[in-house]
């Protein structure tokens, strides 16, 4: 297990934003997942920013988003896949085909996870995952309770996300929201793991997902068991360890 841990937000940023940049830098074809949320927009915005100060060839490499919002529509500015076009695939001019997003709707959600993970697979897998952590201890939309041998499905979303998103898109309470998500087996596949946490608010949970027992009830305590897995924290996120 390695923990780095600095101080201040935008040393933060720029450690997460170089692993990023070297994966892309030394594989051609690195299939690099990302995540949305308060802790992930600016490290994205600066692997755009360090690449159009320095440009190599990306034209290989896919990214895809670990998990979308259901119920909403894509354009929504709140959906996973219009946060990670606006902080870091349009910026960097990623096409179509090198960005895979799990969908916001769909007739066949099973199809389409099938369909999502396989489709990574066949691109050789996963070589960066980068995950933001939940202050319930969530990976993606595993929340409390996810089974450890879960694959990519639809659950459910947390409360206050849920209150958030049901404000900003008006969406009545008789729609169902919820959100797609790798599963925990299918993030455990993942060849090199980014855990990303800064803020004082997810500090109890860091500690518990590093030193408390690998539990469902804690899903991102399953991440003790990758070998090759990194936690990368702020001195606030981490000043309970
Ligand atoms: C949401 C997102 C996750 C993200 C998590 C942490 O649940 N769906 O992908 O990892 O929040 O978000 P934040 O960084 O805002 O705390």
């Amino acid at each position: 297990m390695i923990a780095t841990i600095v101080r201040g937000e935008s040393a933060f940023d720029r450690l997460a934003a170089d692993q990023i940049l070297k994966v892309m830098r030394e594989k051609p074809d690195a299939v690099i997942g990302l995540s949305t949320g308060r802790t992930t927009g600016a490290m994205h915005r600066l692997v755009a920013e360090s690449w159009k100060a320095a440009p190599f060839d990306i034209s290989r490499i896919t990214f895809f988003g670990q998990d979308e919002v259901t119920g909403v529509s894509p354009l929504y500015a709140g959906a996973c896949v219009a946060m990670l076009r606006n902080e870091i695939i349009d910026p960097l001019g990623i096409d179509d085909d090198h960005f895979l997003m799990l969908p916001t709707r769909s007739d066949d959600f099973p199809a389409a996870c099938r369909d999502f993970k396989a489709e990574l697979d066949r691109r050789g897998g996963i070589d960066l995952l980068v995950l933001g952590l939940g202050e319930n201890g969530h990976l993606g939309f595993n929340q409390p309770g996810s089974p450890f041998d879960s694959r990519t499905r639809v659950s459910v979303m947390y409360p206050e996300l849920e209150a958030r998103i049901r404000r900003e898109t008006a969406t009545p309470p008789e729609i169902p929201l919820g959100g797609v998500t790798l599963g925990l087996a299918d993030i455990m596949e993942a060849k090199r793991i980014l855990l990303v946490a800064k803020g004082r608010n997810k500090a109890a949970i860091v500690r518990k997902i590093i030193k408390g027992p690998v539990t469902e009830a804690v899903p991102a305590s399953i991440l003790q068991n990758h070998p090759n897995c990194e936690y990368l924290l702020d001195h606030l996120a981490a000043s309970l360890l």
